[in-house]
């Protein structure tokens, strides 16, 4: 809504919020990450928005009064979360009642799912199963209000490379696991698959939304 007041939970360089900055009257992004958040800044003074604050701090212990934001929502970060459920927690307090909890994340594909993300990006915790990130905002004391969700396919040598954490030995290994699931060996959880050629991985993402009570 326009005089929402949205905060952007570990939100990296603000890329959510600065693309959605004239959705909402004020955005606040919190992220640990500061080198990260100064790209951010610098990003959105070049954009020349305005409305698009960063903070540094730890997601779970948010530097915020209780309910002061009407919406709270945290993109592709649950999977690097090392306490998923005290974010949550924390989210729901610095939201107002009647206001939103929202997570954009991908879910665990099962099997090798996780142990390979982790190997390609050792920030990777865990990806959880959609449940669990549905126990997370009712535990939260969210009721869901909506969900949608995507099927995501990457090609996977550009998506390993993205990862700059990465050592080429882990690279290898993953790209080896998705070679013997296409030649069809054991499954990895991210679903090899050819397309043009090349190998893809296919991820997928869900969107949920929870209103506080
Ligand atoms: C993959 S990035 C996603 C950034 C952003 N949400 C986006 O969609 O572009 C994950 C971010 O989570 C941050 N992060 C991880 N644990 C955190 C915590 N406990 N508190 C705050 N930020 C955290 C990292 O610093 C990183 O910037």
């Amino acid at each position: 809504m326009p005089d929402d007041s949205v905060l952007d939970v570990c939100g990296g360089a603000g890329h959510l919020s600065r693309r959605l900055s004239d959705r909402a009257r004020r955005f606040v992004v919190i992220d640990l990450t500061r080198e990260v958040m100064d790209a951010g800044r610098r990003g959105a003074e070049d954009e020349g928005v305005e409305n698009v604050e960063f903070v540094e701090g730890d997601a779970a212990a948010m530097p915020f009064e209780d309910g002061v934001f009407d919406v709270a929502v945290s993109r592709f970060a649950f999977h690097h979360l090392e306490n998923p459920e005290a974010v949550t927690r924390e989210m729901a307090r610095v939201v107002r009642p009647g206001g939103h909890l929202a997570i954009i994340d991908m879910v665990d594909g099962g099997d090798r799912h996780n142990e390979l993300e982790r190997l390609r990006d050792p920030s990777h915790t865990n990806a959880l199963p959609e449940e669990e990130l549905v126990s997370l905002l009712r535990g939260a004391g969210t009721s869901i209000v909506a969900r949608d969700e995507r099927r995501q396919a990457l090609p996977a040598k550009p998506w390993l490379e993205r990862a700059h954490t990465t050592t080429e030995e882990a690279s290898e290994q993953v790209l080896g696991a998705l070679h013997e699931e296409l030649g069809g060996g054991h499954a990895t959880g991210l679903h090899a698959h050819e397309h043009d050629g090349h190998v893809n991985v296919a991820q997928q993402w869900v969107l949920l939304v929870g209103r506080k009570a």
